[in-house]
């Protein structure tokens, strides 16, 4: 496994390879992101994986300068698995300050949008720019975050980049919290209280399964019950998987997002509902 930290090297080095599968990431490597790396290596070529924790999709409120940064380790556990790991500074990132953005449909103004703005456009400018110094066949991002993986399938159509978007599923703990690099914000109370983001979203599925249609009052219903515990709600919220619209009736392919805070520190999760 080569670790590379400069755009010059990274091309020279991914000249030599036909085909690659690419994992962006930004870095504090656990379970979850192994296994999209794990999923890349099946697909049986060159393994890029990048670590860079990208200012341009953080607030000036949030957390860029707190994000843990954990190169070290995070190259241990890549060992084997990824073939090339690209960690740029931010001025190899950005070496000069970076004025053209990709602008943005109305979807990324909307969930996690309206409570981070400015975070989809810092994220896909990233991503394109990313996707264009690799220049892999493939490349995995997690359903963790739901609503970026709808955003880069859109731009990739839509600009045509010649790549496949591939998702990987949510990898949790045993008590069900998606796992996260920011889980380690949590203090000891908080932790054992975070899974109920997840148990309260299993609640939702459970009443759309068994027939509910009236998703207004779910999603009322499920936000009060975050509140009542405690949680600082943004949105629960019914989507369309596909392009994560309000759901027409009749729709069969849903998704129940969530985004709230415990104390200081903000989880999202999601869960998919085929009916
Ligand atoms: P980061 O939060 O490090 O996540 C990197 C990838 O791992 C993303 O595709 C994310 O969805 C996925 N991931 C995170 N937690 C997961 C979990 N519990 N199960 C499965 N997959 C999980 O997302 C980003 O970085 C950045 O926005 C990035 C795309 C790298 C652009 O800067």
């Amino acid at each position: 496994m080569q670790v590379i930290h400069s755009v010059s090297e990274l091309r020279a080095r991914l000249a030599q390879e036909k085909s690659m599968a690419f994992v962006p990431t930004m870095g504090n490597l656990h379970a979850g992101h192994v296994a999209l790396v794990q999923q890349a290596r099946r697909q049986g070529t060159c393994v890029v994986v990048s670590i860079f924790v990208n200012p341009l999709q953080f607030g000036p409120n949030e957390d860029f300068d707190q994000y843990p940064r954990t190169l070290e380790a995070d190259c241990a556990k890549l060992q084997g698995l990824a073939d090339v790991v690209f960690a740029p500074s931010v001025a190899e990132m950005y070496p000069e300050q970076q004025s053209f953005y990709i602008e943005l449909p109305p979807i990324a103004a909307e969930l996690c949008g309206t409570h981070r703005p400015g975070h989809f456009r810092g994220m896909a400018t990233v991503v394109l720019k990313l996707l264009n110094l690799v220049q892999p066949q493939v490349a995995l991002f997690g359903k963790k975050d739901y609503q970026q993986l709808a955003i880069i399938r859109q731009m990739v159509t839509q600009f045509n980049l010649p790549v496949a978007i591939v998702g990987g599923e949510t990898v949790r703990a045993e008590d069900g919290l998606a796992l996260s690099s920011r889980n380690q914000y949590l203090t000891q109370a908080e932790r054992t209280e975070a899974p109920q983001l997840h148990l309260t979203l299993q609640t939702v599925v459970e009443a759309i399964v068994g027939g509910v249609v009236d998703f207004t009052v779910l999603e009322n219903e499920a936000e009060a019950a975050l509140a009542k515990r405690g949680w600082r709600v943004e949105y629960v919220s019914i989507r369309s998987q596909h392009g994560l619209g309000k759901p027409p009736v009749g729709e069969g392919r849903l998704v129940v997002l969530a985004a709230a805070r415990l104390g200081v520190t903000r989880l999202i999760d999601n869960l998919e509902v085929c009916l």
